[in-house]
């Protein structure tokens, strides 16, 4: 097939991009680079700078594609916070302009990149994908804006629409600036041996899943159709206090703990039930944690940060 990444220079681009190409499909990047470096991305692949608003640079890259993975988006939660509007014009209005580009290139096949954000605390685990969304901030109410628009396109224009909500990816490649999330940071510190920055004393359960378990699940729902919507996340629930102290034992040492208290809008405990992508293509992650933190661990430890 030939298919358009959008945000695919960014952290799980590169290996949705990587394993699409591993696999014989023809990939184009479409990427403002406003997060990322063009080096990242696989030389095998086109490269179109652009950004999604962009309609001359979104027809272009759209050009005979048979499937989009959407991907592209701000991603930071406190900055949509200080932020909503950004978050609104770059991921909702920048995604609705962008599916205009797909219909008046006729391109209806969308694998779209959410989030377990837009369960917000859920009431029932672990999370299945009729739970209610109930996002409890402005990225998360992007991500739940962008289905409901996605949903509509389905209804309207006949678009194949599958919906991915992942739940914490993780491994090498993951270079946010700034970086907002767990693992990464907490590897970092580790490797400088400086004082891990946590919340909550580590008490939150999360459903950390390594990245290319997660960038396989893009591959294999490319078969489907329809509008349906799936959890990517590992089923088990892990305390964030856990995934410190296995970090600890891979590195042979352990570093002190900056007690940061506790922070509004951290949802207590999320793990996900992906029973429903298991059925209908036989996914499910494979690499544990352990050995996903060892991988990650000799990521960082061989590039400068
Ligand atoms: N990383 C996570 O923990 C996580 C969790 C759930 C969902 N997601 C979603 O997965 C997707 C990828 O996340 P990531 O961690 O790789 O983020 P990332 O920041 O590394 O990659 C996003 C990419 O999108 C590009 N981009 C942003 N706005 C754009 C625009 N208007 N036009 C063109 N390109 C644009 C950026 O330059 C970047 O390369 C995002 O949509 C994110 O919301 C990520």
């Amino acid at each position: 097939m030939r298919i358009l990444v959008t945000g695919g220079a960014g952290f799980i681009g590169l290996h949705v991009v990587k394993i699409l190409l591993d696999q014989g499909h023809k990939v184009v990047v479409l990427d403002n680079l406003s997060s990322s470096k063009k080096e990242t991305v696989d030389k095998r692949a086109e490269l179109i700078v652009g950004d999604i608003k962009d309609t001359v640079q979104s027809r272009k890259a759209l050009k005979g594609a048979d499937a989009v993975i959407h991907m592209a988006g701000l991603i930071i939660v406190p900055e949509s916070v200080r932020d909503p509007i950004k978050y609104c014009e770059n991921n909702v209005i920048g995604t609705v302009s962008f599916l205009e580009s797909m219909r008046a290139e006729n391109v209806k096949k969308i694998i779209f990149s959410s989030s377990a954000c837009v369960y917000g605390d859920p009431q029932k685990l672990p999370i299945k994908e009729d739970a209610p969304v109930n996002p409890d901030n402005p990225y998360g109410a992007s991500k739940a804006s962008i289905e409901a628009f996605l949903q509509s396109y389905h209804a309207v224009f006949g678009f194949d629409v599958i919906i991915l909500r992942y739940f914490n990816p993780y491994g090498p490649g993951e270079l946010h600036d700034p970086e907002t999330h767990a693992i990464p940071n907490f590897i970092k510190a580790t490797l400088a041996k400086k004082p891990i920055p946590l919340y909550w004393k580590g008490e939150q359960i999360r459903d950390f899943i390594y990245i290319e378990d997660l960038a396989r699940a893009h591959a294999d729902v490319l078969s489907l159709s329809g509008f349906e919507i799936y959890n990517i996340g590992t089923e088990k629930g892990v305390k964030v206090k856990d995934v410190i102290d296995e970090i600890f034992k891979i590195a042979g040492y352990k570093v002190a703990i900056d007690d940061l208290g506790e922070r509004a809008g951290d949802v207590p405990a999320n793990f996900a039930s992906s029973e429903k992508l298991k059925k209908a293509v036989g996914w499910g992650a494979k690499v544990g944690l352990r050995e996903g933190l060892k991988r990650t661990i000799d990521y960082y430890k061989n590039i400068r940060i």
